[in-house]
């Protein structure tokens, strides 16, 4: 991503994409037509662990706002990493009408920070299996948390701050 680059969705309560800007387009490498109605994970990397995106989802349906470092596929394989904030998006009735991702180039010492982190709990989740993996990683997740004496959110902002 380029420094003053925006990747910006939209999506219904399912997660499909409603809106997807230039940008997005581009980093995906999809036109808008492989992009809208789709389910949001069609740019899922394998490298992400499931558990962060339970942890998002557990976040957005409490009406909270989440942020977080994320592990992007391209078309051709490739992969970028955001820092994203993903915060529900609510109609003139005051009804979450789905949600709203903006996203910004991390900074590199971020992606070294996380890139550990993510990497254990992807393995944690390989051996539990999948009806079991997502709930241990987050639990290691905690551990992590927990030990460094922090909360989920302090730890990304500070690592995206500093
Ligand atoms: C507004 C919004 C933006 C999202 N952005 C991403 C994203 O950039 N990358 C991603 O892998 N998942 C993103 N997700 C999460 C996906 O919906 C999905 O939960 C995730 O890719 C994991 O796929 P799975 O639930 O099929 O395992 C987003 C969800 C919402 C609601």
């Amino acid at each position: 991503m380029a420094e003053n680059d925006f990747i910006v969705s939209k999506t219904d309560l399912k997660g499909r994409i409603t809106y997807a800007n230039r940008i997005f387009m581009q980093m995906a490498q999809r036109p808008e037509s492989e992009l809208l109605n789709i389910q949001h994970n069609i740019i899922r990397h394998p490298d992400m662990p499931r558990g962060v995106f339970r942890f998002l989802w557990d976040t957005l349906k409490q009406n909270e706002e989440f942020f977080g470092f994320v592990k992007n596929l391209c078309a051709n394989g490739d992969y970028y990493w955001v820092f994203a904030n993903i915060t529900p998006d609510y109609g003139f009735d005051g009804q979450v009408k789905g949600y709203y991702s903006v996203r910004r180039k991390p900074p590199e010492s971020a992606i070294q920070a996380v890139t550990p982190l993510y990497k254990e709990m992807l393995a944690i989740e390989q051996r539990a299996g999948p009806k079991e993996g997502p709930g241990k990683s987050i639990d290691y997740l905690q551990q992590f948390l927990a030990d460094n004496n922090t909360s989920y959110r302090d730890l990304v902002l500070n690592l995206y701050k500093n």
